[in-house]
């Protein structure tokens, strides 16, 4: 841990570390060791090391990487392993709205879904697209809202997704990846992703914005629900401990999609903030309930990084380094 702490800091250091050891993690121990307050030497190491120059460096060898063996890495690592802490009824792997502190994974996600159905505004007969849509939880919602899922369709790049949305769903879903896929001009009423635009890089981000605003038929709208980086700084320290879970994906700031968005043609009509942390502790708890069931499928080392994952992400967003936003881009 000291050494990879030293050259690609400790966000990097402390799930590979921990994804390695021999040993069982305690979830609470390693809950507090990743969410406590540091002194300010520690979070000064934390914040700064390695420096900027060092940083750009060693993220620049990432990013050479395939960004789509980067996906597949994170996502087929066993679809009942994500049944043991996701939610039950939609399998949402992003952030849900926690509205009420009795609201459970499962409520929590059904306020997420009604949410974006609400900015999306779907209507029968609309051509409408996800990008990257997950175990197809949101094309469930939406086609039980309008009575008819045929006009509706899907974008993965994990196998094991599309197999479970073809056999359990049926919608039309394509192994394609969002960034190079043809969309077509004028083709869609409606395009939406919920937890993809975190996997675009920055530089393909005004293209691919550029190519959704041409796809979409005049008056068409585009939700997007994803996490950036608040702040200045487009490569901070927390994006070398990303490449851990995400290896090739970085993060944009807000202020650049919205700048991006506004470039590529699209009306902002929305821009809400929504916080991250209660999912993230809901999916931890319920993958230490679920803890012998997960460690018997996919090993305890993957299991350790999940926690670590969860813990760490959370101090992400509790530090402000990064918020969860929806957006709705309309195409007047
Ligand atoms: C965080 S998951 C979210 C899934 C789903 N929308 C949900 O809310 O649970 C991200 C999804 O984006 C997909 N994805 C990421 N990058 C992609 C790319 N370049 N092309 C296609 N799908 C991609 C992943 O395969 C995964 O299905």
């Amino acid at each position: 841990m000291l050494y990879e702490g030293l050259v690609y800091g400790a966000a990097y250091a402390i799930p590979t570390f921990f994804a390695t050891s021999p040993k069982r993690v305690d979830p609470e121990w390693i809950w507090h060791f990743c969410t406590c307050d540091r002194t300010a030497i520690e979070q000064g190491f934390v914040d700064h090391w390695p420096p900027a120059p060092f940083r750009r460096r060693i993220i620049k060898g990432f990013l050479d990487q395939t960004h789509a063996e980067g996906i597949e890495y994170h996502y087929d690592v066993s679809n009942a392993f994500y049944a043991l802490f996701l939610d039950r009824d939609y399998m949402f792997y992003t952030c849900a709205d926690f509205n009420a502190p009795t609201d459970t994974i499962e409520d929590a996600q059904r306020n997420k879904a009604n949410h974006i159905l609400g900015l999306l505004d779907p209507r029968p007969g609309e051509k409408i697209i996800e990008l990257g849509c997950g175990w197809g939880g949101m094309l469930k919602h939406i086609s039980a809202a309008i009575g008819d899922g045929s006009n509706l369709s899907g974008l993965t790049l994990s196998r094991d997704q599309v197999d479970y949305i073809r056999t359990h769903l049926g919608f039309s879903v394509a192994l394609a990846d969002l960034i190079t896929h043809d969309y077509g001009t004028e083709t869609y009423d409606k395009i939406y992703a919920i937890g993809a635009l975190e996997h675009v890089r920055p530089d393909s981000i005004l293209p691919l914005f550029q190519r959704l605003h041409a796809a979409l038929k005049p008056g068409g709208r585009m939700v997007q629900h994803f996490f950036s980086l608040n702040g200045t700084d487009p490569v901070p320290p927390s994006m070398l401990g990303a490449q851990a879970y995400f290896p090739g994906s970085i993060l944009s700031l807000h202020s650049d999609i919205r700048a991006k968005a506004e470039r590529a043609g699209f009306r902002i009509a929305h821009d809400s903030a929504h916080d991250y942390r209660p999912t993230l502790r809901a999916w931890f708890d319920r993958l230490v309930e679920n803890r012998d069931q997960a460690e018997a499928l996919v090993g305890h080392h993957v299991v350790n990084k999940y926690f670590v994952y969860f813990a760490m992400s959370w101090r992400f967003f509790d530090l402000k380094q990064s918020t969860l936003h929806r957006l709705v881009l309309m195409k007047d």
